[in-house]
């Protein structure tokens, strides 16, 4: 595996790539690696003879009081991984190779709607970050196809929209949520969690499939089954953001009539000082996950 931190470099070994027409999958990533994102990389190569990945924390996906300045940085652990994983290229850059001039002057790509609700709504700065630097990502990399997990799930519908409101020639492919053994989402962010939080943290998941149950067994009250979630959440020592139902591809909110259609519940929740996510589609219930 090579590693490279500046745009030149990466551009000479893409170009290679694309002049002797091998295709590039692409995985981008913040670093501090865990399952999810080798599984990403495993599925890359499935995908295209060359996998590349990047590893940069983006500044602009943080909003003031979030958690930009203590981000886990482990790229030798994470490089160990990658290479590991059979990765061809490694995409380092620091943060002036990314944006060179201040982050309020550099040019921003936005997707309205879908970016306001969920976790737009707390994080309103937060998908606004992500959509411009995977443009730029994008642009540096030239990738034919690009993973996204599906833990993140609005953020992989967001960028499925800007890649064909943009008309950008990549693939986006989403991956099924890795789980540890007990159901809990795989996340950076698990590291937070103190040995207490981590024993309550399933509990997110087990709620996620306790409401998709209660709504295969023909509840569709929806405000009832939400408020309900976010009790039980509370009750174990959450600090619930939202536990909403919504359509999975518009994230909008369904009528009690929307029986067949594909909706899916997205959960956020504090614990301690890790606010994690995670989201289970409600009329398949067995989600599609790896352990
Ligand atoms: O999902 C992430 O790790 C980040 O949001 C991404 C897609 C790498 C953009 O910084």
């Amino acid at each position: 595996m090579r590693t490279v931190h500046t745009l030149a470099e990466l551009r000479a070994q893409v170009t290679s790539w694309r002049q002797s027409g091998e295709p590039i999958a692409f995985v981008p990533t913040m670093g501090n690696l865990h399952r999810g994102h080798i599984h990403l990389v495993e599925r890359a190569r499935e995908r295209a003879p060359r996998a590349v990945a990047s590893i940069f924390v983006n500044p602009l996906q943080f909003g003031p009081h979030e958690d930009y300045a203590g981000y886990p940085q482990t790229l030798g652990e994470d490089s160990r991984q990658l290479e590991t994983a059979g990765l061809d290229l490694l995409f380092a850059p620091n943060v002036a190779a990314v944006y060179p001039r201040p982050l309020e002057e550099m040019t921003q790509v936005m997707v309205p709607g879908l970016t306001t609700v969920l976790c737009g709504a707390s994080r309103p700065l937060h998908f606004g970050g992500v959509t411009t630097v995977v443009t730029k990502l994008f642009n540096m990399v030239q990738p034919d196809v690009a993973m996204f997990g599906e833990k993140d799930w609005q953020q992989l519908i967001v960028i499925r929209r800007m890649t064909a409101d943009l008309n950008l020639p990549v693939e986006i492919v989403g991956a099924p949520t890795v789980r540890e053994a007990d159901g809990l989402a795989m996340s950076s962010r698990n590291g937070y969690l103190s040995a207490e939080q981590r024993a309550i943290a399933p509990t997110l998941y087990v709620t996620l499939q306790a409401t998709a149950e209660r709504w295969r067994t023909g509840e569709r009250d929806y405000v009832t089954l939400e408020n309900a979630a976010k009790t039980r959440l509370a009750a174990v020592g959450f600090r619930p953001d939202y536990f909403e139902i919504r359509h999975a591809d518009t994230l909008q909110r369904p009528t009690p009539e929307d029986t067949t259609a594909d909706l899916r519940i997205f959960a956020a929740a504090w614990l301690g000082r890790a606010r994690l996510i995670d989201n289970l589609a409600v009329a398949t219930f067995q989600e599609r996950s790896v352990n």
